[in-house]
Parts: structure tokens; C-alpha cells; sequence
């Protein structure tokens, strides 16, 4: 998930469909508000604060985020990935490794934060870079914050770049966790997506992954691709379920426009995938993983063993995160420019705009757009419903002293009928999705986010009613 972006997997596929465009920007797939932005000064002093919600500054010794590091580059364009991503005729390592640790010094300078609870390097394709590129960009971080000896160090690794030399020179690099581009079982599949490496390529990476990294390897597989049909699909997670470790993204195909595999559906070549096929396929994929002692922490998520990702757990909770490397998004206060509000924070795109701007400027932060009390408390809903756990009270409490839970969705009509047809819950522990609900998130969102602004926006007491303005 990292999601490029704060680790995200960020920019994971939704199977549970396309969110509307409303709520676009929680899908942060397409960083289109990027374009056309300012360049901007950013100034490096103190502020002071006690004890605010989260969101807003906090001086605590303990001020907290996780890490995500992109890698734009990758070998060949995959037909169906419209991710931030080049594929550049030689890349310059020693300049990029170099920006990489001064933005990161800059961010991290910037934020105050004083401990780093995780690190993702996503991409792009992370394992085309070299392990000294990671171990310089930990060495840079652990000097700039406490990052905990236990903390979890994932980087995305495709098979074709991933022999098992280079994997134990990550090992040893700092990297605990792998999560590997599997994709498909399926060779003619895997022509179609145009990826480099074959089945078996895939699941010879993933017997060294495990090998190298037990109980911490991950594997990326989609579903919903064009002319695959249910029962392909469940025998290839069979297949994968005998070989797999503790944890797997399921990622339904999006055709994103710029992609071929979108410009190929849109002349009718290609049939597109039919969405009921796909909901058939999610389905039956869940229910395999449940049989299999999965818990589907996420909508997209599994983990057995409590092998869940802390780092994409954090992000789903709403925690601070500071997004370095061309195109990563960040979410944090800058407390160290003075401000006390968190911010939401892309990078330039373009590698070598980004490099000219770090070198310039100490960091490539296109974009930065404060969020408000009420956009960061709908950020707080749709994240944290997108895990089985949901929003708990205690969880909203830190984000909103003012209005429960209770308050905000309690008496709305449509949240009873979404009770009532078994799809969403809200109880003594707080407010989430039934297993059915999970799989129809995106339909429940809006409704609950035009709830919760009514109520925001009529509790006449609200302390925060005067600062909408703000974002
Ligand atoms: C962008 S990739 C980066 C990791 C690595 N380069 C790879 O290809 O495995 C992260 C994951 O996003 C998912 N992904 C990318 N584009 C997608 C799309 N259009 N629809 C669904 N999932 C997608 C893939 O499963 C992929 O493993
Ligand atoms: S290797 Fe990964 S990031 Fe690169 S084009 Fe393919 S899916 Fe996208």
C-alpha cells in the first residue's frame, strides 16, 4: 500500500469499485491536484503546543510517523499501472540516493518528529535500486529520529530484479519485510499486464522471500483481469495458498486512462473485465482466505499470524506520514516551519524536476494543502472504515473531543437502514462494516460523509465551526 505514497499501498486498486468523485482524493491514484502548483519557501522554526487533537501540533517528545520512500524507476511500463513511474536509459544513483537523503533530512527536519515507527520504499520498482541506496536513506532517517529496532522495513520487489543475492543485500541493507509483485499465476496473464517475469519466475522469488524473510514476506496478486474467468482465478489462489507466507493483497484490476490495457477495452479489442465477474471473484477470494485463517484486516488486505503490515495499519489509522522521493504524498504538521496544522503534501513528479528542486530547496514539495478539522476528520472515517476494525470511539475521540460518534451518525436515517440490511455497525466499540459492508464500501461513504458534514457543520458549540475556512 505505499501507498505510493505514504505507503501505501496509498495507491492500492479498490475492489470494492472506483470511489465517486467526490472522494477522489482519498484515492489518491491520479496526484492531479499537483499540477500547476507554486513553488514555495519553507521556512525551518519552532511552535508551541499542549496536548491538541491529533492533527494539530503536538511537542511531545513521542510525535510519531511512518515513512514511505518512492522509487519512480521500473524496467518496462506494465499495461495496466498508471503509477508514477519511468523508465529511464541509465539512472544516476549516487545523485538520486544523494536527494533522497536530503529530502528526507528536510521532512524530517520539517515534521519534529521524533520517532519513525516504520519505513516503505514502494514504487516504481524499489528492487531495481541498490542496496547501499537503502541502507543510506535508514542511516539517514535512524541519525534524524528513534526509529525502534523492531520496526518494520518493507520494500516492493518484482521477480525479474529480486534474485536472491540482491534480496540478502536488502536483507542486510535494513529491509525486514518483502512484498512481492506476483500478479498472476497464469503466463498468458502475465503477457497481457506486460509484466518481465513468468509464473514460475514469480513463485521462485517468493520460495527465496521466504526463505530470506519468513513470516515477512507479502505478495501482490490481481483479480478481475480481462477474460479470466472465476474458476481460473480460485484455482491460481489454491495454487498460491500452498505456497504462500503470511500475507497478501488482493488488488482488482482498475483500467486507468494513459494505461494501453484502457486504451485497448476503450477500442473494444479487449473485452473489459465485467464487474459482476469481478465482485464473483473478490467474493470467492475472501472467503478461500477466511477458510485459510486469513483475517482481512483491510478491503484488500489479509494477514495470518498477526503478520498485518504496521505500516500500512498506521496509515489506515490516520497517522502522521512523511512522503519522500518523486511524486510520494506526506500527511504532517510542520511543526518545525511553525505551523500547526497537518498538512497534505505531494513531491514533484517528474525525477529529475525533483532532483533539481531538492538540491535547490533541501526538498521537491509541489503541493501543499492544509487540511481542516472536518477534512482530516472524513480522512479518519474513510480510512479507518476501510479495516475490520473500523473507527473506534476512543480512536475518534483523538481527532474529535467534541462530537461523538454517537452524535455524528446516531440518529441518520440511512445509517439505520445501512444497520439494518446488516452492511455497517455502530455499537458500544465505535462504527464499522459488516464482512458484507466491507465489500461494498465505496457505496457507503458518501452518504456517511455528507452525514457527517451536515452534523459537523450544525453543532452550533463546535469549537472548530470558525476554522473551516482555513483549508
Ligand atoms: C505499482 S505496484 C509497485 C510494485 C512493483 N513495481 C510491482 O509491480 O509489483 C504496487 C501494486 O499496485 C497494484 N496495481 C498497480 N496498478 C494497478 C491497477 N491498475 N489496478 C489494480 N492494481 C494495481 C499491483 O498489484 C502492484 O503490485
Ligand atoms: S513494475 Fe510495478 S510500478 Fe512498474 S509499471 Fe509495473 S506495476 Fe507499475
Amino acid at each position: 500500500m505505499g501507498r505510493s505514497s505514504g505507503g501505501r499501498k496509498e495507491w492500492g486498486g479498490s475492489p470494492s469499485g472506483q470511489l465517486g468523485a467526490g472522494l477522489a482524493r482519498f484515492g489518491v491514484r491520479a496526484p492531479c491536484w499537483a499540477r500547476g502548483a507554486q513553488r514555495f519557501a519553507e521556512g525551518v522554526g519552532h511552535a508551541t503546543r499542549t496536548e491538541p487533537p491529533a492533527g494539530q501540533a503536538s511537542n511531545r517528545a513521542d510525535a510519531s510517523a511512518t515513512l514511505y520512500l518512492h522509487w519512480p524507476f521500473c524496467e518496462k511500463r506494465c499495461s495496466y499501472c498508471n503509477f508514477n513511474k519511468y523508465i529511464p536509459r541509465g539512472v544516476d544513483e549516487a545523485a538520486m540516493r544523494a536527494c533522497l537523503v536530503r529530502e528526507a533530512q528536510t521532512l524530517l527536519r520539517l515534521s519534529q518528529v521524533k520517532r519513525v515507527t516504520s519505513v516503505f520504499f514502494g514504487g516504481g520498482t524499489p528492487s531495481l535500486a541498490s542496496p547501499r541506496t537503502v541502507s543510506a536513506v535508514l542511516e539517514a532517517v535512524s541519525r534524524a529520529a528513534h526509529v525502534p529496532a523492531d520496526a518494520e522495513v518493507t520494500l516492493e520487489a518484482n521477480p525479474t530484479s529480486a534474485a536472491a543475492s540482491r534480496l540478502e543485500a536488502f536483507r542486510a541493507s535494513g529491509v525486514n519485510r518483502l512484498s512481492v509483485g506476483i500478479q498472476s499465476l497464469d503466463d498468458a496473464e502475465l503477457r497481457l499486464l506486460g509484466r518481465t517475469h513468468t509464473a514460475a519466475e514469480a513463485l521462485q522469488t517468493l520460495e527465496e522471500a521466504r526463505r530470506l524473510f519468513p513470516g515477512r514476506t507479502s505478495l501482490d496478486l490481481m483479480f478481475g483481469l480481462p477474460e479470466q474467468s472465476v474458476a481460473a482465478w480460485r484455482r491460481q489462489l489454491t495454487h498460491l495458498l500452498q505456497c504462500c507466507d503470511d500475507h497478501l493483497s488482493l488488488y482488482q484490476l482498475s483500467l486507468e486512462r494513459g494505461t494501453a490495457l484502457f486504451r485497448r477495452a476503450q477500442r473494444g479489442v479487449l473485452p473489459a473485465p465485467a464487474p459482476e465477474v469481478s465482485a464473483e471473484m473478490y467474493r470467492a477470494g475472501r472467503e478461500a482466505l477466511r477458510e485459510a485463517n486469513f483475517r482481512q484486516y483491510e478491503v484488500s488486505n489479509f494477514a495470518r499470524n498477526g503478520a498485518l503490515s504496521s505500516h500500512n495499519w498506521a496509515y489506515w489509522q490516520g497517522g502522521q506520514y512523511i512522503g519522500v522521493g518523486p511524486g510520494a504524498h506526506g500527511r504532517f504538521v510542520p511543526q518545525g516551519a511553525g505551523r500547526d496544522r497537518r498538512e497534505a503534501r505531494i513531491q514533484t513528479l517528474e525525477p529529475d524536476n525533483w532532483m533539481r528542486e531538492v538540491l535547490a530547496f533541501g526538498h521537491g514539495t509541489r503541493k501543499r494543502v492544509p487540511l481542516g478539522e472536518l477534512e482530516l476528520l472524513e480522512e479518519v472515517l474513510v480510512l479507518g472504515l476501510r479495516t475490520d476494525v473500523g473507527v473506534t470511539h476512543q480512536h475518534w475521540r483523538r481527532f474529535d473531543p467534541h462530537l461523538t460518534l454517537w452524535d455524528a451518525f446516531g440518529a441518520c436515517e440511512e445509517v439505520k437502514q445501512m444497520q439494518a440490511q446488516g452492511l455497517l455497525i455502530l455499537d458500544g466499540r465505535g462504527l464499522r462494516c459488516s464482512w458484507e459492508g466491507l465489500a461494498v464500501l465505496d457505496s457507503l461513504l458518501l452518504p456517511l460523509l455528507n452525514q457527517l458534514q451536515r452534523s459537523w457543520g450544525q453543532g452550533p458549540d463546535h469549537p472548530s465551526v470558525g476554522l473551516r475556512s482555513e483549508a
